[in-house]
């Protein structure tokens, strides 16, 4: 019988956490670069009655995209999308960010924006670090949104020479994510569906423990303690945005970025996470 389909890439916490509150009564189908990951995550679904196809597939890589977009036809309209593929600033170097994280969010969503079904929806998870990232020029910002994706790693402002490390890498990718949503927005609209992203804060997740353990732990732990919530969020309450942006009470908004991050951003600038001011 024919189901309508979600894809999900990134067989992470957000993405199961999206993908149970969204995807019941569907066609899941997972792609991961570590295909035990999307394992994982299928038995775990399907075991709690979903039905979940977990597939190897690298978001780096536009054939490897195409080949699991096509998969996913198979079982019959794609509906949805939830894109929660990625690495972390602690995990990866410059060029692994740049080419996941900014260019490969920027081929999903294309790639899936030619073939989403009247009405579709679709998610990608960005971060609160594309907020924290000092304002970029207007015309800065028009190259990461409008850029053709095979261009965009040639851009003046992503050379390897004008990035200072990966933590600048991960917050041009996530700035880059929401422009290309922007974008993105315009051509889905045209096909009756809509696309958002939504910036996390520290979310507790095998990424997010990582970052703990690596070289800006303190700084992180620190974050999380001092913003007005003062504790790291969950995958659920990702998810609850989520079904916000994805169901009908969100038919009104697309092309739109939802920061959730626990006030961080908004104690970073004017609060005690300033830096400089760090408690
Ligand atoms: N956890 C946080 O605190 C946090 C905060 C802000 C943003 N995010 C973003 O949320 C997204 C999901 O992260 P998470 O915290 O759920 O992490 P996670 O580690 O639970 O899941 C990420 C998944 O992406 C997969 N992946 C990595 N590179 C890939 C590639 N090239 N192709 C396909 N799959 C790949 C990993 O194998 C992993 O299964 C990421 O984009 C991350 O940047 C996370």
């Amino acid at each position: 019988m024919e189901k309508k389909v979600m894809i999900l890439t990134g067989a992470g916490q957000i993405g199961m956490a999206i993908a149970r509150r969204m995807g019941y009564g569907m066609k899941i189908v997972v792609g991961d670069k570590r295909l035990e990951n999307a394992e994982m995550i299928a038995g775990i679904m399907n075991a709690a009655g979903y039905d979940v196809i977990p597939m190897e597939m690298d978001l780096s890589s536009r054939k490897s995209i195409q080949s699991l977009i096509e998969e996913a036809q198979k079982y019959g309209p794609v509906t949805m999308l939830v894109n929660a593929a990625g690495v972390s600033p602690s995990q990866a170097p410059v060029e692994a960010i740049l080419k996941v994280d900014l260019y490969g969010t920027a081929v999903l969503l294309e790639e899936v924006g030619r073939i989403i079904a009247p009405g579709g929806v679709g998610v990608t998870i960005s971060s609160q670090s594309g907020h924290r990232m000092a304002q970029l020029t207007a015309e800065q910002d028009e190259q990461l949104a409008c850029t053709p994706a095979e261009e965009l790693l040639g851009l003046e402002l992503l050379r390897p020479e004008n990035i200072r490390d990966t933590l600048h890498a991960y917050q041009l990718a996530k700035r880059c994510n929401e422009k290309r949503v922007m974008a993105e927005a315009v051509k889905w609209g045209r096909r009756g569906a809509r696309i958002n992203s939504i910036s996390p804060g520290i979310i507790v997740t095998p990424l997010a423990m990582d970052e703990f353990n690596g070289p800006r732990g303190e700084f992180y732990k620190n974050m999380f303690a001092n913003c007005p919530a003062g504790r790291p969020g969950t995958a659920d309450e990702v998810a609850n945005v989520a079904e916000l942006l994805m169901g009908g009470k969100g038919a009104f908004i697309t092309g739109a970025d939802f920061l959730i991050d626990g006030g961080a951003t908004a104690s970073y600038f004017y609060g005690p996470l300033r830096p400089g001011r760090e408690v």
